[in-house]
This record gives C-alpha cells, structure tokens and sequence, in this order.
C-alpha cells in the first residue's frame, strides 16, 4: 500500500475522491484504511449511517474545520459539497472510492439507497460547535475566508 501525507484542514474547503486499492484474492475483497498509508489524517472517530429514509436527505451543514473521508460500503447515494463558490455532485456507489472533505464544505447526503451504509471517518471527536446549520452564515464565512 503507497503512502499518503498527512494534511492539515484547508481554510477554504476542498473535495477530492480518493481510491482505494482492495487487497482481494479468491476468497473475496479487503481494503484497510490507515492514517498516512491511504487515509490523510489522523483518525479520531468512525461513524456509519444506515437504515436512511429513502424518502429524506441529509447534512445540510457545514464543518469549520474537519476532515472526513467517507465511504459508501453498501448501496448507493448522492453527495453534494458547496465550498460557499463551487458545488459538486458525487454519486456514491463503491466502497473503493472515498470522498475526502477538508475544512469548510457545506455538505448534503440525497437519494440513499434502501441498502446505503456510508461510513466517515474523522480526524476530530463530535464537536456540535464545529457545525454552522444555516447556509446563509456560511455562505458568509466562505466569502471572508476566501477574501
Ligand atoms: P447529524 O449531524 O444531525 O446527522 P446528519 O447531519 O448526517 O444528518 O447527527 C444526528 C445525531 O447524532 C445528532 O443528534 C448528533 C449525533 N451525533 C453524535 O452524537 N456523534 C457524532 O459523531 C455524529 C456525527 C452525530
């Protein structure tokens, strides 16, 4: 497995989709995700969302200052990330694909499969302060940072 540097969360926020090699042979597929070899961050807290309403959506808030790598390892769904100028799309749907979101993102999970398990590890403990739920604060925060 080759080796990632580690990153510091980027003021402005940033997107990339990384790939994740399977360690697969006959008997089936394994990937392990370790800080510094395919995950670029120190990993603090590992959560997993299931059993969504496939009826709802998700998110709709930003974090100040995280870092996440998320996974789909089951099912499908759509991600949407705004960094306050640019939104992209992200249709989840591999569990050998991690969407990696660094600092201020305003983010939103849509269309989850009935099967979807996404799973995010983190680089901090769950801090409710590093939330912004409103999307016109935030746009107001990516504008300063970007000024
Ligand atoms: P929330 O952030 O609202 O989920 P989403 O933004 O994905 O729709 O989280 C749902 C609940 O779970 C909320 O009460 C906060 C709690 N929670 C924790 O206690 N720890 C965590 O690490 C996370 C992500 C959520």
């Amino acid at each position: 497995m080759c080796s990632v540097n580690l990153l510091q969360p980027d003021p402005m926020g940033s997107v990339s989709l990384l790939q994740l090699d399977p360690m697969g042979d006959d008997r089936g597929s394994l990937i392990a995700l370790e800080t510094s070899k395919n995950v670029p961050f120190n990993i603090k807290r590992v959560y997993y969302i299931y059993d969504t309403r496939t009826d709802i959506a998700r998110g709709f808030h930003a974090h100040q200052h995280l870092q996440q790598l998320v996974i789909c390892l089951k099912g499908a769904c759509r991600f949407i990330t705004d960094d306050g100028s640019e939104k992209q799309e992200h249709w989840l749907d591999s569990p050998e694909q991690g969407l990696f979101l660094s600092g201020l993102l305003w983010r939103e999970m849509h269309d989850f499969s009935a099967d979807c398990v996404l799973l995010i590890l983190t680089d901090q403990l769950y801090d409710p302060n590093d939330y912004v739920r409103d999307y016109e604060q935030f746009l107001s925060m990516a504008k300063q940072r970007n000024a």
